[in-house]
């Protein structure tokens, strides 16, 4: 589709929000977050003139360093991981923002040290007390840090008119027990308010544009519901395997490292209802319902309605691919799932009897995340007679990423001929409205906290919903081990079984390209 009316991107500027003056204070600093996401999206913001002036960042962690080296470490990482050209001029003004103490986390001692460093930088640079706790550490570190920082009152408010806020990385703990734990326990020092869990999904520009699509236009929202939808497709499929991960990835798997949060998250904005206003509350309160409707799994159909898989080492173009079970960290007899497919369905008025399929894996060919609706066929077929039908349901492809956009499927007649019927695509990309990049997930979700907007963060009630439903499902693997894990060869599309979830429908899982091994063997692990 040609987009002519370059309005959309080009009318006047939206003046953007400056957040007020804050100091970040990293947990975790010489972590892969930091170096890879946090540091390059702050300076990001800096560079767009989008931070406010008085702003720093205080990085703690074990690893002995100096603020010198710390900064070194994150110019060079800013190098590698930004995608626009590296300006050196903006970089030394920037880094004069940094600083960076060692220091052991489990020592409650040091952290009184920590809050007097962090007085005297916030003194120095003016940021009126305002703080951003940034939990860039493993899950199991949490409740100590969070415990510490309660004991030394690097929690408290600085004055009436200042706030703290701590920002926690997913994973919401490993299952329903643990997740209860974490929030109670992160309650004790954090109101709900001060709390911003990240889901960097909810950062991404795609996904914000689902409520756009849903309550901005007027013909799609009549459709949206159970009497014109068939069924709906949500695919996250990646290309790389599980990385230098193993340690974290074999204890976790694709159902709750994609699933439970981000793949659920998205459920939430494709199936809620139009929240009455557009604020933080209204709309997690909507997508709160969804989850909270989803309806059960019961163990005993575990191994009919969610099929697991791992691959197993193949050839991708010819170059030997590694199986999941030789990766560095993985436990040689392995069960952990690579890859998850499943059915679901919403037990309310607007989605009642429509199923929802989710699939994730590693290494399949390609990377795309994309909810597919599936409307239903017209009520009578009138073009029946011609020979030669093609599928004419309607579709439409919400494409998160990459190439961001909407696609729309229908049906035409083909010109010249006797009522034969094509189906043609109505294609929107971003990328032809805009030459800039969309932002970053990070920058997004950063900018929005120190804004103290918390509506792409997700509650803490969500975060149990979520686990609620997925809890049998973990149960079911675990006590039983006759549910199959299904080898797939890496670069293929997951066990084929997993077609069989659709069976019965004249619909197969879209594909938006093909298996890339040579090699078909799947098999039972
Ligand atoms: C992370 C998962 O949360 O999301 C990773 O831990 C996964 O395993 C990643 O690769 C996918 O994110 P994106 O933005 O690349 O789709």
């Amino acid at each position: 589709m040609k987009i002519t009316n370059l309005d959309f991107m080009n009318g006047s500027p939206e003046k953007k929000k400056i957040p007020d003056p804050c100091t970040m204070i990293i947990f975790g600093a010489s972590g892969d977050l930091t170096a890879r996401m946090l540091i390059p999206s702050l300076f990001k913001l800096y560079s767009d003139k989008l931070l406010p002036e008085n702003f720093s960042v205080t990085g703690f962690s074990r690893k002995e360093m100096d603020s010198g080296t710390f900064r070194e470490l994150m110019k060079k990482s800013v190098k590698e991981h930004s995608e626009e050209e590296f300006d050196e001029t903006t970089w030394n003004k920037f880094e004069k923002n940094l600083h960076y103490f060692i220091a052991d986390y489990k020592n409650p001692e040091l952290y009184k040290k920590l809050l007097t460093e962090i007085e005297l930088i916030e003194s120095s640079n003016n940021t009126g007390g305002n703080r951003i706790l940034y939990m860039a550490v493993p899950p199991d570190s949490i409740f100590e840090i969070v415990t510490n920082i309660g004991k030394s009152g690097l929690n408290k408010q600085v004055s009436d008119r200042s706030w703290t806020r701590i920002i926690l990385e997913k994973p919401f703990g490993h299952d329903l027990e643990s997740a209860l734990k974490l929030n109670k326990n992160v309650s004790r020092c954090f109101s709900e308010k001060q709390i911003y869990r990240i889901d960097h999904y909810l950062g991404k520009e795609s996904v914000q544009n689902i409520l756009v699509t849903r309550f901005a236009n007027g013909i799609f929202e009549p459709l949206w519901n159970r009497n014109y939808i068939d069924h709906i497709e949500i695919t996250s499929s990646e290309s790389i395997g599980i990385e230098n991960r193993g340690g974290y990835y074999d204890c976790s798997g694709a159902l709750r490292d994609m699933v439970q949060n981000h793949l659920l998250q998205l459920l939430g904005y494709i199936a809620m209802e139009p929240p009455s206003t557009f604020d933080s509350n209204s709309i997690r309160d909507e997508s709160l319902k969804v989850f909270q409707s989803l309806r059960p799994v019961r163990e005993e159909e575990v191994s009919k309605v969610v099929i697991r898989g791992q691959y197993v080492n193949s050839k991708i173009r010819g170059e030997k691919v590694i199986g999941y079970r030789e990766e560095k960290g993985v436990a040689a007899n392995s069960r952990t799932e690579t890859y998850v497919a499943l059915q679901l369905f919403i037990d309310n008025w607007r989605w009642g009897g429509v199923p929802f399929y989710i699939r994730t894996g590693k290494r399949l060919p390609t990377r795309v995340t994309e909810i597919v609706i599936h409307f239903k066929a017209t009520p009578h077929h009138l073009f029946k007679s011609s020979k030669d039908i093609p599928d004419s349901y309607n579709m439409l492809v919400i494409r998160i990423q990459p190439d961001e956009g909407l696609l729309l499927k229908f049906a035409m007649k083909v010109p010249e001929s006797d009522f034969k019927i094509q189906n043609v695509s109505m294609d929107f990309h971003y990328s032809d409205v805009t030459a800039e990049s969309l932002p970053a997930a990070y920058e997004k979700l950063l900018l929005d906290c120190m804004l103290g907007d918390q509506t792409l963060f997700i509650r803490a009630d969500a975060v149990e919903a979520c686990w609620r439903y997925i809890q049998p499902i973990l149960n079911a693997w675990k006590k039983d081990p006759g549910i199959v894990v299904y080898g797939y060869p890496a670069g293929t599309w997951g066990p084929e079984c997993a077609d069989d979830l659709i069976a019965g429908k004249e619909f197969m899982w879209r594909y938006p390209c093909k298996n890339l091994a040579n090699d078909h063997n799947y098999c039972e692990l």
